[in-house]
This record gives structure tokens, C-alpha cells and sequence, in this order.
């Protein structure tokens, strides 16, 4: 292992207008710790836990920008009546000595948990699969003045975010969220300025993002998420997302974090191994709506080998081709890893698994660089974000249920 490229990643980096204490960043992973649209205790512990652990961006992941743009029911979209219970977890944070970003996001036509009156928003018009299971079967292209209503709901929530306290914001261009649906063809097939081309594509997200970045970047760090492809043949490719890494850099974005899959598509390529379909069904219910509907999907992946940093070709290309900071995500499993995204100048490495096993991972790495991450890429995590008791590794002690009450109720705001 090269020393001084795995030293390098314990060194800060600037982002924006912020200082991370180190180039660690725990990705965004639905916690499922909220209730009601509301942080639960769990949420805190869980955030605190990574800044102890020696992450040096922690992630909360999945805050909605506005109550329509919800996925799921208890998910936290940003509004006044949270700004208190949201700054708890950050203070928590803060004083653990690490950062914290919001990772902020629209369903779109993606919204699998909630009933939305009227046609869903997105990319283009007609049916909706995705929204089979709570009714919201069809979907409308959004107009111009739709997209100028979300651009505001974009920086609306990026403003409630420093009001809680955030460092950065990470706006999620990927996996199949409203965002995505422009940047994908297998959404996308807009006639107009919006559609075609990976540039139209790309023109409602960057809009997105100037916008946010214009109102809050003095304050906060303004990364966006992106596909480095999404892993079907219909799909955007990494030629697509380095069209996207440009534009978004152009309009000033801090740091992009590499991603890649689609929820619905490709969650194999997500997470560079398949679904853990037995996990999936303790949890869901084998035969309840979502456990069949999962299950279905499965079926249909390739059978793929979980190799570390699967990500690693596409991001490399990506990596070549922009100047900002760019953060590696995708099977990173050991000390070796986080060096060799170093010296490919990677500025920073995120990860989700291997955190959720070890939330000291960082920590361990420092003082016992030689000892690889415990997580076996089961992803029974994945499934555990349908627990009550939150998003959980199974080889870990479980979360304990009487943290899975709000804040307020514990006296904590
Ligand atoms: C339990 C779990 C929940 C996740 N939820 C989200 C999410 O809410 N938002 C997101 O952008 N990515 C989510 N992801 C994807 C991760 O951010 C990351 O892209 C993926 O796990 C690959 O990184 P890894 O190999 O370090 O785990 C989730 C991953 C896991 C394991």
C-alpha cells in the first residue's frame, strides 16, 4: 500500500466554502430513522455515530424538497416544523467534530410508498409502473412553469438546510429520481430543448443546481449525485455522464459524488452484487405487495460477482475529463482502495456498507490499515430499510426500538 496516498486521505479538503476534517465521506443511505417527516433518535445516534468514527462527511440521506416529492411516508421533507429537530442532528454532529450534508431530492414519478393526487411529475407524460403499488399510475412532462416552481423548491430546501445547520447539500441526480428522469433516456424522450441530446438532458438538472448554488453557496458546500452510467443498454452511459459532470461543474458545483443504477432498472448495478431477495422478504413479507414487486424485479438482474471499487473504469474516464472534486463511491472495502482512489486524484471516497458494518471503519483504518472492511456485501442492510427499527447490518447488535421515537418526545430539541 502507498503510505502517503492512504495519508492523504486523512488530510482536509476544502469544498466550497467548507473545510472537511478528512476526505471520508459516509454516503447517503436511507436510515429510515424519521417518523411522521420527522427525525427520529435513532437518526442522531446514527449521524454521531460516523463523526466518532472519524467520517468527515456524514450524509443524512433522502430529505424530500417538499411533501409531494416524498417516496415513502415517514421520509423528512424540509419545511419550518423540522429546522429545530434537524439541527439537533447536526449540532450532534459538530460536536463529534465532523460535517454533515443533506442529501436532498424529488421523487418525481418514482414514489413507491405514498399516494400523490394527480399525475405525477416528470420528464415525460404517460404510465407509470413505478407507481403501481399506491395508485400513482401516470405521470405528466413537466412544463416550464413546473420547472420553475421545483427550482424554487430546490433552493427553498437547500435554505431550510442551512437553517438547520448542514454544511453541504448533496442533490441527488440519481437512481431514478425526478432528476434522473431528465439525465435518463429510459425516462427521458422529450422533443423540446429538454430531451435528446445528454446537453438538453442535463439542462433541468444543471438549472437545478445553478440555482441552489447562487442562493446557498456562499454558505453551504452544493454537490450533486450522479450515474456514472445506469447500467441498462437504454440507459445513460458514461460518455452521457461526463456531458453532465461538465455542465455541472460549470454552473459551480463543489463536488460530485460518483454513483450508478437505477432503483427499479438496475439496483444490481447500484450496488455491484444482487439483491438479497430472502432479506428482503423477512422483512417486506414474501407475499405482501412490495415483497412480490421487489422480488419480481430481481429476477430479472444478471447474476454479477461483487468486485471492490466496481465503479472504478467509469469513474476513471469521468475523473479525466472535469477538474472539480469528485468523490469515488462503489465497493470501496479497504485501506488499499481508499489509497488507490488518492493517487488517481480522486479527492475524496464515499462509502455506504462498509460503514453501516463498522461506523469506526475510518478510525481503523488509521491506526490498522491492513485489516479489510467486515462488510460481505450481503445487502441485507438494504432490505432493513423497510425495518421499523431503521436501516440496520444485520451483523451488527440490532438498533434498539425505543430509539425510534422523535426527538422532541426525548426532550433532545
Ligand atoms: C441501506 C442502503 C440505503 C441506501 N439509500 C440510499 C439513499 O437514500 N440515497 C442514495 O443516494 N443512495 C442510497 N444508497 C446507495 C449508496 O449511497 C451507495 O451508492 C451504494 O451503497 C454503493 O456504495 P457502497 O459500495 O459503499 O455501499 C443506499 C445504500 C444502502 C446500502
Amino acid at each position: 500500500m502507498e503510505q502517503a496516498m492512504l495519508a492523504r486521505a486523512y488530510t482536509p479538503l476544502r469544498v466550497g466554502p467548507v473545510t472537511l476534517p478528512n476526505r471520508f465521506i459516509k454516503a447517503g443511505a436511507n436510515e429510515n430513522m424519521s417518523l411522521r417527516g420527522m427525525p427520529t433518535i435513532a437518526m442522531l445516534k446514527h449521524h454521531e455515530s460516523m463523526a466518532a468514527g472519524g467520517v468527515g462527511l456524514t450524509t443524512m440521506a433522502y430529505l424530500a424538497v417538499s411533501k409531494v416529492g416524498r417516496t415513502l411516508p415517514d421520509q423528512i421533507w424540509l419545511h419550518d416544523g423540522v429546522i429545530d429537530e434537524l439541527r439537533a442532528v447536526t449540532d450532534a454532529v459538530h460536536a463529534k467534530g465532523g460535517k454533515i450534508a443533506a442529501q436532498i431530492t424529488h421523487g418525481g414519478s418514482f414514489v413507491t410508498g405514498v399516494f400523490v393526487p394527480g399525475r405525477l411529475q416528470s420528464s415525460v407524460s404517460g404510465f407509470n409502473p413505478a407507481g403501481l403499488l399506491r395508485g400513482n399510475i401516470l405521470r405528466r412532462g413537466m412544463t416550464e412553469v413546473d420547472m420553475e416552481h421545483m427550482v424554487e423548491a430546490f433552493v427553498t430546501a437547500a435554505e431550510y438546510c442551512v437553517s438547520a445547520g448542514f454544511d453541504a447539500v448533496e442533490i441527488h441526480m440519481g437512481h431514478g429520481y425526478l432528476l434522473n428522469q431528465f439525465l435518463s433516456p429510459m425516462d427521458n424522450n422529450r422533443k423540446d430543448a429538454y430531451g435528446g441530446s445528454a446537453e438538453n438532458r442535463a439542462r433541468f438538472p444543471t438549472r437545478v443546481l445553478g440555482a441552489v448554488k447562487q442562493r446557498v453557496g456562499q454558505d453551504i458546500a452544493v454537490l450533486a449525485k450522479i450515474n456514472v452510467a445506469d447500467g441498462r443498454r437504454r440507459g445513460a452511459n458514461v460518455d452521457d455522464a461526463i456531458i453532465t459532470a461538465k455542465l455541472l461543474e460549470a454552473a459551480g458545483a463543489d463536488m460530485l459524488v460518483l454513483s450508478g443504477g437505477r432503483n427499479v432498472e438496475s439496483g444490481w448495478f447500484m450496488f455491484g452484487s444482487n439483491m438479497n431477495l430472502e432479506a428482503m422478504y423477512r422483512v417486506l413479507g414474501k407475499w405482501s405487495l412490495s415483497g412480490m414487486a421487489i422480488g419480481a424485479t430481481a429476477k430479472s438482474a444478471p447474476a454479477i460477482d461483487f468486485r471492490e471499487l466496481y465503479f472504478w473504469e467509469y469513474s476513471k474516464k469521468i475523473r479525466d475529463e472535469v477538474s472539480l472534486p469528485l468523490a469515488y463511491l462503489g465497493g470501496v472495502k479497504s485501506a488499499d482502495n481508499v489509497a488507490q482512489c488518492m493517487a488517481a486524484d480522486f479527492e475524496a471516497v464515499a462509502l455506504a456498507r462498509a460503514l453501516l458494518r463498522e461506523p469506526d471503519l475510518v478510525n481503523k483504518w488509521k491506526v490498522r490499515p491492513e485489516e479489510p472492511s467486515l462488510c460481505d456485501n450481503c445487502n441485507s442492510c438494504v432490505a432493513y430499510i423497510y425495518h421499523p427499527g431503521g436501516t440496520w447490518c444485520i451483523h451488527r447488535p440490532a438498533n434498539l426500538l425505543e430509539d425510534n421515537q422523535l426527538l422532541a418526545s426525548s426532550g433532545g430539541v
